[in-house]
Parts: C-alpha cells; structure tokens; sequence
C-alpha cells in the first residue's frame, strides 16, 4: 500500500529523531545538533550526526544517512509499514486506511518490478553463456573490469526475437509490453523482445530497482543505444543514470558530477569517481537539475570542449536561470574538445579528469564568457546589443535576491570592459570562437590545459564576485581612515586592479598619501574632483557601505591595523597563487601521482578557506 508523502511528512515532523535513536544509543548534544558513535559501524569517536530540525541523521565515518522510517528499517530491521505504524503510535497520529486505487497501482508496479528484475537476471545470465561471447569481448576491449561489469549489471540480449519473451513467459504479454520488454506491432502481429544482440545496461531507480534498460549495438549500427520507452517505472526526463550509487558517493565527497553518457559514468566510476551520474540520452530537465541540488548546492556539469557540447552547457545554463536559489547553482566543466570523459580518462588518466573538474567555471561566468563571445563587439551597437543579452539572462532569474546580484556582476563587467581608462576591453576579451582558449596539444596529441609563463603577467584583482567585495571594502575604509594609505603603501602598489574606476580611486589615494595636509577624509574628497571618481568615494563614505576598517568596535586598534594588512596582502596574492595553481596542474599532466595533485588542491582549498574567513571580516552590503 502506499502513503501519501503529506502524511510521511507530518509523522516525521512529529518524531523527535534525537529521542529515537537516543533510546538505542548515547547521544549527546553537540551545538544546534547531537553526537553519537555510529550504530551502523565500530568507532570510538563519535562522528555520526543527528539534526532534529531537518530530522535527518549523518554518519561522516561511514556514510549512513536517512530519516526515523529509515532508522526503524535500517538500524531496527523493521519492515517499511511496521516502522511506520511504529512510529504513528508513537506520535499519536493514525495510520490513514489504504487506498484502493493507489493499491491497484502499487501491485501493477510491483508487477513490472518483478517483471524487469527477472530481465536483468536473464540479461546477466547470457552475458556470461555461450552467446554473450562477443559482448564479453567488447567490455574487455572497452577495459570494462569484471568488478566493473558486476557492479553495474552488464548484460547481453541474444540476437532473438523470441528468447526473452519465452523465458520471462509468466509474467504474461501485457505485462512485458507494459515492461517495455516486448514490443506490440500494430494489428494482430506476434509480440516481439524489444532489446536484440545488444549489450545491456540496467537504469536503476534510487533504490536501486532496475526500471529500464539501455541496449548498445555492438558493432557499427543505428542506433547506438536504444532505450526502454517511458513506462510506468520509468520517466527518462525525471531518471538519472547511477543515481544509486552516486547519490550515497555524494554524501561522502560533497559533490556531484553530471556526464553526457552511460559509459562515461561506469569509465569514472571504475577511474575512482563514484559521484558521477547521466541524464538518458537527453539534455537535463528541471525535473533533473532539482533532484542533483537534493544531493549537492552546486553540481558539476561536464561538457565536450566542441561547439556542440559547448551549446548543450549553455542550454543547461539557461534553463537553470529560472530554478536557481540562494546557495543552488551549477558550475560548468570544460573537457578538451573531442573528448567524453571516457576518452579522456583512457587517454590521459584520472588526474587529467581531476584537473578538469577542477577548472570548472560558476554559472555567472560561463553565462558571461558565452556572451561576451557570442558576437562582435566592436561598434557601440554590437556593445549595447550585449547589455541587452545580459539583460535577457538576468530577466530569465526568477529569484529576487540571486537575480539583483547577477545584475550587478553583469554591470561591473560590462564596465570593466567597455568603459576601462585605457586599452578599452580588448586584451581582457577571450578570443572569440575558441571555448577553451589556450588548450594545445602536446607532442603525444594529447590535450593540455593553458600555462601562464611564469614571472608573466599577472591577471588583475576583481574579477570574482568575493575579490571584488574585498577590494571595495579595503578602499572604503582606506578612504575612512586616509593615514593608514602610508602605512600599506609598499603593499597596496603592488596590486593590480581590474575595475578602472577603483583603480584610480587607489592611484590618487597613495598619491595623496606622501602629502602631509590630506590624512582627512574629506581632504581626499576634494582632490578627487568632482566627477564619477568623486560620486563613488562619496557612495563609498556613506555609513551603510561595507568596510574593513582599522579601527575595530572594542578599539584594538594594532590587531584591526593588522587585519587590513592581512587582507592587502592576500588579495595582492591571489592571481600569483592562480599561477602557481596552473602551472601546478600542468606538472600534475606530466608527472601524474595522487599525492601531488591532492597537495595542489588542499593549498587552493586551504587559499579559498583564508578568502572566506577574510570575508568575513567584511560587514555585509545593508541595502542588499
Ligand atoms: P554518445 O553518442 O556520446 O555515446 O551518447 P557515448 O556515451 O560516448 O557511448 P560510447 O562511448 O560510444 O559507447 C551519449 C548518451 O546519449 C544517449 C545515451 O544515453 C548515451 O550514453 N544516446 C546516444 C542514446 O540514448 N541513443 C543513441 O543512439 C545515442
Ligand atoms: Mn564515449
């Protein structure tokens, strides 16, 4: 029988989690949450996790996670409607009278599950007889490990149009037509199996109850993969592939990756990465995009570095504009043109895949970037058909307070392009047609990603959402208290600054700063002029701006002194360190050990974590 989801969440929200599992293990109150050592494996610290506000328990240790249904399933071994008249009692809640439709359905359903187990069985089985010969030979030419092949259920259908259909003879026609097992011509023709000398690969649903299959031919032929048709089980728009075994990976690593194709996750997920899954065959549904941000904030999108794959990025991209949420994004990883993950992990390794992910771009910038590349810009109607696009994107954000600051970022970059002081836009433009500008093949053919030369340039500061924060808010307490311009000088001439307006605004500051009469505010005001540079430091002076100030509240004035330091510093450091990051990967591409690249990313980790404390220090934006 089925119950409805109102009432599983009221019986939830009624159970206390906590006191549940407290009356089996010792829990102890850790902060908004409790601590327990985990009842699902042997630890002597505790690091499982119980939140009766979301009324979910986590084991960090070993991964266990679910709901008090869960708890009395899993930890109590009670059957699912056991545990749920359990605890309604509990709650004093009655369990509602079953449904006599919905258990119509749910029999149908557990007809068809059945139906499709007892086809995976049979696949599996011929794969590994006497037919499934050249199927195990394609895995094997394909690298596909046996542990490989168990895991993910591989499975061959004999080139027959009668073998499934008589083994699986039981379950009546209808039934395997309903299954999508058999295929029902028109008129009065024979049944016929749907799936025919192909290698079969099981779609699981979160549970991990077989609900579909993909066939791909061996050889060459049409179509590549055919597919189970949308049945009862299966919806293809609002199925991921993997989605069991990826979304406990993602409970672990914190991440999701979205690849193209089936193969793509079972080559990841033999290469290490678990937390990988696929859409079927079709571009990513809202449907989708809102189970991956059940698992993860921000799932990584990986797409082929060609046009074509550079297109389904932005079409993902667009239909993420009207979903998106505080904290729910999408980020975009670019693999080297030509190359699924597949290939890409047969031809260069795990490492090479790891770099990828690792370059993957937030939504905002890969929105800009495709826009800015979209069309020429060079007259000022290209420009201002440019703002307009922006404008399209921004319009597309239903949410208010994502949408104001997509606004904002758009604008400042528009600016920083168009209206910089000298050398308007052109050098910082990415050349145009080229979605991965700078990526070049090696002496083996192999794809490798840009090195800046090292002692070259270094890119300005300002152009993420937080170094921008930063910046702004370094100035404006600069412009607070002018005297401590001289006492940072050596380091603030040092830094590079995008935006040209808060560029100038610094170059007058330190310029004033070796002048005795202007140590005031206001001083500083006047020799500003009266311009767009006035209007700015004016808004920047206002009491409601953000700003790091020397001056803390309880007047330790030599730590706040210190912290500004710390923050000049840091931004002065972060494009060095992005070189350094690069370069690091690039020896990473050559010399491939785990331990280096692990090494690599702690060292940006532990660089974005400083970015983040630092941040912090910076009151936010009251308007906002
Ligand atoms: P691709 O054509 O990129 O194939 O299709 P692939 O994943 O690299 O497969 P291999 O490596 O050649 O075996 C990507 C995905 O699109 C769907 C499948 O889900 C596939 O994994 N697809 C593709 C189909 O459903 N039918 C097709 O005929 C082709
Ligand atoms: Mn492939």
């Amino acid at each position: 029988m089925s119950l409805s989801p109102a009432f599983l969440d009221e019986l939830r929200a009624r159970t206390s989690l906590s006191t549940l599992i407290g009356r089996t293990v010792k829990v102890q109150k850790a902060g908004r949450e409790y601590k327990a050592c985990c009842p699902f494996h042997n630890e002597k610290t505790p690091s499982f996790t119980i939140n009766d506000e979301k009324g979910f328990y986590h084991c960090f240790g070993c991964g266990a996670h679910g709901d008090a249904i869960r708890w009395m399933t899993d930890q109590r071994g009670l059957p699912f409607m056991d545990a749920v008249k359990e605890l309604a009692a509990a709650a004093g809640m009655d369990v509602p009278a079953p449904d006599p439709r919905a258990a119509k359905r749910a029999e149908q359903a557990k007809g068809l599950h059945d139906a499709m187990a007892a086809a995976q069985a049979f696949f599996e089985e011929q794969l590994g007889g006497i037919e499934g010969a050249e199927a195990r030979a394609y895995l094997q030419k394909r690298s596909i490990s046996d542990a490989t092949r168990r895991a993910f259920g591989f499975g061959y259908a004999p080139d027959s149009r009668g073998r499934l259909k008589a083994a699986l003879k039981d379950f009546g026609e209808p039934m395997l037509v309903e299954a999508g097992l058999l295929i029902a011509p028109e008129g009065e023709r024979e049944t016929y199996d749907r799936f025919r000398g192909r290698l079969m690969l099981p779609i699981r649903d979160i549970r991990g109850r077989v609900i579909a299959f993909g066939g791909r031919i061996l050889g060459a032929g049409e179509p590549k993969y055919l597919n189970s048709p949308d049945t009862p089980l299966f919806d293809k728009g609002r199925t991921l592939y993997n989605i069991d075994k990826a979304s406990p990976a993602s409970r672990n690593s914190g991440r999701i990756i979205v690849v193209e194709g089936y193969m793509d996750v079972i080559a990841l997920a033999q290469a290490g990465f678990a937390d990988a899954v696929a859409p079927l065959g079709t571009a990513l549904t809202e449907h989708q995009i809102e189970r991956l941000w059940k698992m993860v904030d921000v799932p990584v999108l990986c797409f082929d570095g060609d046009s074509a794959g550079q297109k389904a990025a932005i079409r993902a991209a667009l239909r993420a504009l009207p979903l998106l949420r505080p904290g729910m994004s999408l980020a975009f990883a670019t693999l080297p043109p030509g190359q699924d993950p597949d290939d890409l992990l047969r031809e260069s390794g795990a490492a090479a895949f790891e770099a990828v992910l690792i370059g993957a771009e937030p939504l905002v910038d890969r929105l800009w970037k495709h826009e800015q590349s979209a069309a020429p810009l060079d007259t000022p109607e290209q420009r201002a058909a440019l703002k307009q696009r922006l404008r399209a994107l921004t319009d597309a954000i239903a949410d208010a307070d994502v949408r104001a600051h997509y606004v904002q970022i758009f604008r400042q970059r528009y600016d920083a392009l168009f209206f910089a002081r000298s050398a308007p836009g052109e050098q910082q433009r990415a050349p145009r047609g080229e979605s991965r500008p700078g990526w070049k093949r090696d002496k083996r053919g192999k794809w490798q990603p840009p090195v800046p030369p090292a002692g070259g340039e270094a890119r300005a500061i300002g152009a993420t959402g937080m170094e921008q924060r930063l910046l702004r808010a370094v100035l404006a307490g600069l412009l607070r208290h002018p005297e401590q311009v001289a006492l940072h000088r050596e380091t603030l001439l040092t830094l590079s600054i995008a935006d040209p307006l808060l560029a100038q605004l610094l170059d007058s500051m330190i310029a004033a700063s070796f002048s005795k009469e202007t140590v005031e505010s206001d001083g500083l005001l006047t020799i500003l002029g009266q311009g767009e540079l006035y209007n700015m430091a004016k808004g920047m002076l206002r009491a409601d701006t953000f700003t790091i100030t020397p001056y803390s509240k309880d007047g330790d004035a030599g730590r706040a002194q210190r912290d500004l330091a710390e923050v000049v510093r840091v931004m002065a450091q972060g494009p060095e360190l992005e070189r350094e990051l690069a370069a690091a990967t690039q020896r990473v591409m050559d010399d491939v050990t785990e331990d280096n690249l692990l090494a690599q990313q702690r060292a940006l980790t532990a660089h974005r974590d400083h970015l983040i404390r630092l941040a912090e220090l910076v009151q936010p934006e009251e308007h906002m």
